[in-house]
């Protein structure tokens, strides 16, 4: 007995495994209910009993090498067949993982909204296409404007056209809500220009309305200088020009400090230390009354700018067309941009 279980035990050390079939051949020979392992407690029941003890010690040894050799067996093969799995699966993404990033006008817009949403500004939606009333007529726009003007506006038919600009929103928000009021309207807008490395036949505003009792120029000063400061650094001031929009009175474009030369002078500001980036004013009284609003107890300021133009200063781009064609070696470049 004692021969037969050296032998066995020199033959599964001998045994050589080298894939899962043999593995598996291994333990039918040894390990299964028809096993070497199994004869071998068949055959312990006539051994005498003074050398039980030490053939039932010299199974158990032969057993827990078996079983340990031939657990090793499964699990290298096992971990090895996950592995070339994995090699063969070309569903599988490769890595490095490439991951997107927020576009630039977006990361402008979120910067812009979040800055007004500090000092209680929510944001207000309406459609691209538009009346003429929404566009114009409510805004004050006389009927002989330029801006109606067929080469400015995309007309769908006689009664409707994509909005030249978000004031159109202003509008529906006076129209269908009572004031006060403090909102931004940020969207896309289409002016039917040439295109260029300076102009699109569509670009993107944040508009913003202020309105309530008593809210005077000052107040939209301070709120646009906060708005400045905010996005451009602590530095920056702001100065207002006398302008013209049919639908503010007093109207005033505003330039702030060139935040690129720190005011100094360069080819960004056109070495005049300021550059333009809104238009703003007092909401023209007609305006209020043409959307249900009583001008004697209500006064109010507007203000919109070019999400484009805000992008173009900020990362120093300069063609506009680079922002709608997608192309994305001048997308990666913004991959860490945010807020
Ligand atoms: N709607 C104007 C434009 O599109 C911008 C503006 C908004 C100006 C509000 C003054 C007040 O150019």
């Amino acid at each position: 007995m004692k021969e037969k279980i050296t032998s066995l035990l020199e033959q599964a050390e001998a045994y050589s495994i080298e894939n899962t079939d043999h593995s598996e051949q291994f333990r039918l020979k040894f390990l299964s209910k028809k096993g070497e392992l199994n004869n071998l407690f068949a055959d312990f029941k006539n051994v005498p009993n003074e050398e039980k003890k030490e053939i039932g010690a010299l199974i158990n040894a032969f057993k827990e090498f078996c079983q340990s050799k031939y657990d090793a067996s499964k699990e290298l093969f096992s971990a090895s067949a996950s592995a070339q799995s994995i090699k063969d699966d070309f569903t599988k993404p490769g890595f490095p993982y490439a991951s997107g990033g927020i576009h630039p006008l977006t990361a402008t817009r979120q910067r812009i909204i979040s800055i007004f949403e500090k000092i209680g500004f929510t944001v207000a939606s309406g459609p691209e296409i538009e009346d003429d009333w929404h566009n114009f007529s409510a805004l004050n726009f006389p009927e002989n404007h330029p801006a109606r003007d067929m080469q400015d506006t995309f007309f769908i038919d006689s009664k409707f056209a994509l909005r030249t600009h978000t004031s159109s929103v202003q509008v529906r928000l006076m129209e269908n809500n009572k004031p006060p009021f403090r909102s931004l309207m940020p969207g896309r807008v289409y002016r039917n220009e040439a295109i260029s490395a300076r102009a699109h036949c569509f670009f993107h505003q944040v508009e913003g309305l202020y309105i309530d009792k008593n809210v005077s120029f000052a107040d939209m000063k301070q709120t646009l200088l906060y708005f400045s400061k905010e996005m451009f650094g602590e530095q920056t001031k702001i100065r207002l020009r006398p302008s013209y929009f049919p639908f503010t009175e007093p109207s005033a474009e505003m330039d702030v400090t060139c935040f690129i030369c720190n005011a100094k002078g360069c080819n960004v500001c056109k070495h005049s230390g300021w550059v333009e980036i809104m238009g703003c004013g007092m909401v023209d009284p007609e305006v209020l009354k043409n959307c249900g609003i009583d001008d004697q107890v209500y006064s109010g300021f507007a203000f919109g700018m070019g999400i484009e133009r805000i992008a173009m200063l900020k990362y120093r781009v300069n063609d506009l067309r680079l922002f709608s064609e997608n192309d994305v070696r001048f997308l990666k470049q913004f991959q860490s941009a945010d807020e």
